[in-house]
């Protein structure tokens, strides 16, 4: 059965490629991307490539908040449901490092803008069927500190990044909690993946972009992940895997959560 599935981030790397298998198995597509240029151009290519004449596009820059919440207005007004949401979209190394608010890029890419989408697509999500949110984890994760999520505290990149991971993960097991009716999952897609982030931040990978979107593929479709819902996927060893231990804290996701909700409101 067709699917309306939404990829974040899929102008280019594994959101990509991810987005290229399901087209051609017919589903609804819709890419996003934050260059209206590079996104109409990948539009036309998957098209081209699957054959399938029903990917549209979403243009929002996610260092953006209030472009993060714009594109969930216009999702509301343009879907009528969603089934499949992968929060893929994400920054390592960027020639930006801090937001307007003073918050580090990582930050607000990689777990404030997927926070505020998805809380604005639930309602969509739960006409969805087997509604499921797919959150973009990493093997890379490190205990979040509440002062430099609030721009308080200053950390490296390779530190920032890493938080910014453990956080969207920690949350993707609080929202599982809090919403049952969706199947969410984080998913660390592989270690050194050969897209333009790795290039870019180490020169070298160790293995091909499509074993990170084929466990992209399979977590949006398969009927087996159907009912794993706040559970954590590591496809360095290719099965349901154990987060750094700081993101298990209860206390510690609580007030991961507050914290969050405090800087968004
Ligand atoms: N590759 C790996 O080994 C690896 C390992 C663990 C986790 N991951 C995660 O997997 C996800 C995909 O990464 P990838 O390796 O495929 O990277 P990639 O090739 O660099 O693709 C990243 C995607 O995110 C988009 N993006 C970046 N900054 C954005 C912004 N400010 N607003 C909107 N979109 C933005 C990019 O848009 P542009 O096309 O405009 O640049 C691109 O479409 C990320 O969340 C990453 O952290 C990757």
């Amino acid at each position: 059965m067709s699917k309306t599935i939404l990829i974040t981030g899929s102008t280019d790397g594994i959101g990509k490629l991810a987005a290229i298998k399901l087209a051609k198995e017919g589903h609804e597509i819709y890419l996003h991307g934050r260059n209206s240029e590079k996104l109409s151009k990948v539009i036309a290519e998957v098209k081209s490539l699957s054959g399938n004449d029903g990917v549209k596009g979403l243009e929002a820059d996610f260092s953006d908040l209030d472009a993060v919440n714009k594109m969930g207005e216009q999702v509301n007004s343009e879907l009528s449901k969603l089934d499949v949401l992968i929060n893929n979209a994400g920054v390592f190394k960027s020639s930006l490092e801090q937001t307007k608010e003073g918050w580090d890029i990582r930050f607000v890419v990689n777990y404030f803008a997927p926070y505020l989408l998805t809380i604005a697509l639930i309602p969509l999500l739960k006409k969805g069927k087997d509604a499921r949110v797919i959150n973009l984890s990493s093997a890379a994760q490190a205990p979040v500190s509440i002062q430099a999520l609030g721009g308080d505290e200053q950390i490296s990149t390779q530190e920032a990044y890493a938080q910014s991971k453990l956080a969207l993960t920690m949350w993707s097991f609080y929202l599982a909690e809090t919403e049952p009716e969706l199947t969410v999952i984080a998913v660390n897609p592989g270690s050194l993946l050969n897209t333009k982030m790795v290039k870019e931040g180490f020169g070298f990978h160790r293995s091909s972009a499509d074993k990170g979107a084929d466990i992209l593929y399979d977590l949006a479709i398969l009927e087996k992940y159907e009912n794993v819902s706040g559970k954590y996927f590591d496809n360095d060893i290719g099965t349901f895997g154990t987060v750094h231990h700081a993101g298990n804290d209860k206390e510690s996701i609580k007030a991961l959560i507050k914290k969050t909700d405090e800087l968004l409101n």
